[in-house]
């Protein structure tokens, strides 16, 4: 795909917003656990401090991390009290803004990331968020396709942009493709013009290639590193949790390339293995920043990127879509509907 000026992404009118109400529904964990622990329940509206924004939220995006989370992992050394709200991702309409010339004005449609990597809470009726995570929801995007963009977008931009700088002539392998990351990963790669290679199961494979793949292996049936040729920069979103992804992956590498992995935890060794190889390595960590996130709302709103959802479940059944994503398959996002627009 070719680079192509992007349009601004245009101004949707603020809807009318009322003063939210003492309690909210929200999907919550009185403790870790199963994916059952997850359930709904009413609890408090929370109040936004200072620069914070308050947002009614039409759907939340669910991302591992919040399956790893209320399972005990993830980041459950930060919640601060239960019962805890679980999520990071919303689309929905501000109520509360921190001054009145703000730029995101109450009934101004937004997407973004509650207080990460810290209290979340998106799995509600309202969330509390930094301003500098937030940006304006694209326009041509309903809140249930924004909310499945902000921390996958994020991650894959600060991949595949910030971090491998991607560009013409880049030969690029992303494991895991498909997935909320890869699916973007795949995307902004190949627009930055990077020759993009992506691993998936064989019926993921014709819709990786409409996405800007130019070669997708089947990993259920081909080992990546005897078709894959020489590359220069590897985006791991596998690691050594399955089939040795991380390793295998060096192989791979030019001498000199980038080898970068994601998951947090999913190779402790890499950085060692790596050097021995004579290749660069990185893990890396997503921020949750709002201008980014506006660059990214133009991509979707021109058209250059699409995000997929996978499935859409009703907030009462979180655990559900808490099950669906544990089970490692999802096809781009699931998304939880929490409200009407
Ligand atoms: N460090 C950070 O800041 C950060 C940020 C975001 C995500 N992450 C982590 O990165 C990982 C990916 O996140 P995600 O949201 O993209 O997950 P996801 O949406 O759940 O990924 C699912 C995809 O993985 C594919 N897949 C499963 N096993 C595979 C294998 N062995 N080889 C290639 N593809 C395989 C599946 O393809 P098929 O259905 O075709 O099998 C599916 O499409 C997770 O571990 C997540 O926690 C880290």
């Amino acid at each position: 795909m070719r680079i192509r000026p992007l349009r601004s992404t245009p101004e949707t009118p603020l809807s009318p917003v009322s003063a939210p109400p003492e309690a909210m529904r929200a999907a919550i964990i009185e403790a870790c656990g199963e994916a059952d622990a997850l359930r709904e329940a009413s609890i408090p509206v929370p109040s936004p401090v200072l620069s914070e924004l308050l947002v009614r939220v039409v759907a939340a995006g669910v991302n591992p991390i919040d399956a790893k989370t209320r399972a005990g992992a993830g980041v459950s050394a930060a919640i601060a009290q239960y019962p805890s709200a679980l999520g990071f991702d919303f689309s929905g309409i501000v109520v509360k803004s921190p001054y009145e010339s703000h730029p995101f004005p109450p009934g101004t449609a937004v997407f973004g990331m509650a207080a990460f990597p810290r209290t979340g809470g998106s799995y509600a009726e309202y969330v509390v968020a930094p301003s500098l995570s937030v940006a304006r929801k694209p326009a041509a995007l309903s809140h249930v396709e924004a909310a499945g963009v902000p921390l996958a977008a994020l991650t894959a931009w600060g991949l595949v942009v910030e971090t491998a700088h991607a560009h013409e002539g880049q030969r690029m392998l992303i494991h895991a493709g498909s997935g909320g990351v890869g699916h973007f990963a795949v995307q902004f790669a190949a627009y930055f013009g990077a020759h993009v290679t992506a691993t998936a199961s064989g019926r993921n494979a014709g819709w990786l290639r409409e996405l800007g793949a130019s070669v997708v292996i089947d990993y259920t049936t081909t080992r990546f590193e005897e078709v894959v040729g020489e590359v220069d920069v590897v985006i791991d979103l596998v690691g050594n949790v399955r089939a040795e992804t991380g390793t295998r992956s060096l192989e791979v590498l030019r001498p000199g390339g980038l080898y970068v992995l994601v998951p947090t935890g999913g190779w402790p060794g890499y950085a060692v293995a790596a050097a021995q190889a004579g290749v660069r390595a990185t893990s890396y960590k997503v921020i949750p920043d709002g201008s980014a996130l506006a660059t990214v709302a133009r991509l979707l709103d021109s058209g250059a990127v699409q995000v997929y959802i996978d499935q859409v479940f009703e907030l009462s059944d979180a655990a559900a879509a808490h099950r669906a994503i544990e089970a490692g398959h999802t096809r781009g996002k699931i998304v939880l509907r929490v409200s009407d627009d």
